[in-house]
């Protein structure tokens, strides 16, 4: 069949790099893409968010499964559109449905789905513009640091952790009244601080059964030693070798299942990823967020450890037989390196030449943000490219990339060299 992915990063080259692999998959396409998904696939000039553009493409071009990576499509309701139109009702969209993607699109309804639920997580209060006063005498009953969430999607820069009282108070007025972050922090979420170790479990579910797929972490901060300001991600390590089989199994009785569960008792419908950031306390998993798709740079190191066709996985989540596929893994462990543009994540230039991609031979190099320039390759992002490698354990791995890494340059090239330094 021919199939559409939609983004234009590292997580959605990683999908394309799978998918091309799969013999069930005719011809691929990725909007807008990037110059690695050009080599593999065609790209297509068109925003994903350009439901209209989208039904054009998917009508011209036969194709008959979208793969959507960002969450921005899936909070607007691509699943639902595509649904409700008769000409592309039997398109198979691998993502869930509007009401699903909230999980994501608020952090006052993700925390109501798990309160319902009995799913571990802080305790919280929500506020509004109306309901500020409020907010600040919650804040006093908390103990630092605190933690306020901007309710709506704010390109992952929309929680606040902060010692001082007084500025907690201050930040809460910014984001209620002062739009700090746009429209998405007209409600806020304040919750309990969490003092523990992240991870991240991604599932696969057709809204009825599901798959857990590799555990993975992530390097959030520019700065090494985990230091600095926040970005996409600047690398991640899959297994999380502090994930065993006790905690797994915590997460899996206490998470996963009543996630899965509460999305089918609610009526939600819901074909594709939940990617559940966890924070371990003690020996106990809480949920600190949900979010409706994979994650990037997390894509670059669980998709390869997926030994199973994908397309079929995606065929059976569609058709919500799930329940009747076996999920194949890798045993080895991988790792990824970002490497991303000088100033990012402020101010960055683009359009540096990369050299030395081709000289790559033990890793896997997925672009996350780059572009042809008439034959040449590019820097057009922050997060340029990201170095993934497979081995026995995730230190050999992150070895195997740091050397690969020295035959790639472009101008202000700049990458964290401490990935897994925690582990
Ligand atoms: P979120 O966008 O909800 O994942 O939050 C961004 C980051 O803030 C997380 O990756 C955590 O590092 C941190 N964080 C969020 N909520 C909490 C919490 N309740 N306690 C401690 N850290 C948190
Ligand atoms: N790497 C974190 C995310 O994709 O949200």
């Amino acid at each position: 069949m021919n199939i559409l992915i939609l983004g234009s990063g590292g997580r959605e080259h990683t999908f394309a790099y799978k998918i091309a692999q799969s013999n069930r998959c005719s011809k691929l396409f990725v909007a807008p893409g990037n110059a690695g998904t050009s080599s593999i696939a065609s790209n297509l000039p068109l925003n994903v968010t350009d439901f209209q553009g989208i039904k054009k493409a998917v009508l011209e071009l036969d194709i008959e499964m979208v793969v959507v990576g960002p969450e921005d499509p899936l909070v607007l309701g691509i699943y639902d559109f595509f649904k409700e139109d008769e000409a592309l009702s039997n398109v198979l969209v691998i993502g869930p449905s509007k009401r699903g993607a909230l999980l994501e699109g608020s952090k006052e309804r993700a925390k109501e789905f798990m309160m319902q639920h009995q799913i571990p997580t802080a305790a919280y209060q929500s506020f509004t513009p109306e309901t500020l006063e409020a907010g600040k005498l919650f804040l006093e009953t908390l103990k630092a640091p605190y933690v306020l969430k901007a309710d709506g999607l704010a390109a992952g820069k929309g929680v606040l952790i902060i010692n001082d009282i007084d500025e907690a108070k201050q930040e809460l007025e910014n984001m209620l009244t002062h739009s700090k972050f746009g429209a998405a922090s007209n409600k806020v979420v304040i919750e309990e601080f969490l003092d523990g170790i992240e991870l991240s479990v991604f599932v696969l579910t057709d809204g009825k059964s599901y798959k857990l797929l590799p555990t993975a972490k992530d390097y959030k901060r520019i700065g090494e030693g985990d230091k600095g300001l926040n970005t996409g991600g600047m690398g991640a390590v899959s297994p999380v070798p502090f994930a065993d089989a006790t905690l797994m199994q915590k997460i899996e009785d206490r998470i996963v299942k009543p996630t899965v569960e509460g999305l089918n008792k609610e009526g939600i419908e819901y074909k594709g990823f939940v990617f559940i950031g966890l924070i371990k306390v003690g020996e106990e998993p809480y949920v600190i967020e949900y979010n409706v798709r994979m994650g990037d740079p997390e894509t670059e190191v669980v998709l390869p450890r997926i030994t199973s066709d994908l397309v079929s996985l995606f065929e059976a989540t569609a058709q919500q037989k799930l329940s009747d596929v076996t999920l194949e893994l890798d045993s080895r462990s991988a790792a990824t390196v970002m490497l991303v543009s000088g100033g990012y994540p402020e101010s960055y230039e683009k359009a540096k030449v990369i050299s030395g991609i081709e000289l790559v031979e033990e890793s896997i190099v997925f672009h996350a943000g780059t572009a042809n320039d008439k034959g040449t390759v590019v820097s057009n992002g922050g997060r340029v490219l990201a170095v993934t490698s497979l081995d026995t354990n995730f230190r050999e791995a992150i070895k195997k990339s740091y050397r690969e890494i020295q035959k790639i340059s472009f101008d202000k090239m700049y990458y964290r060299t401490d990935i897994g330094f925690d582990l």
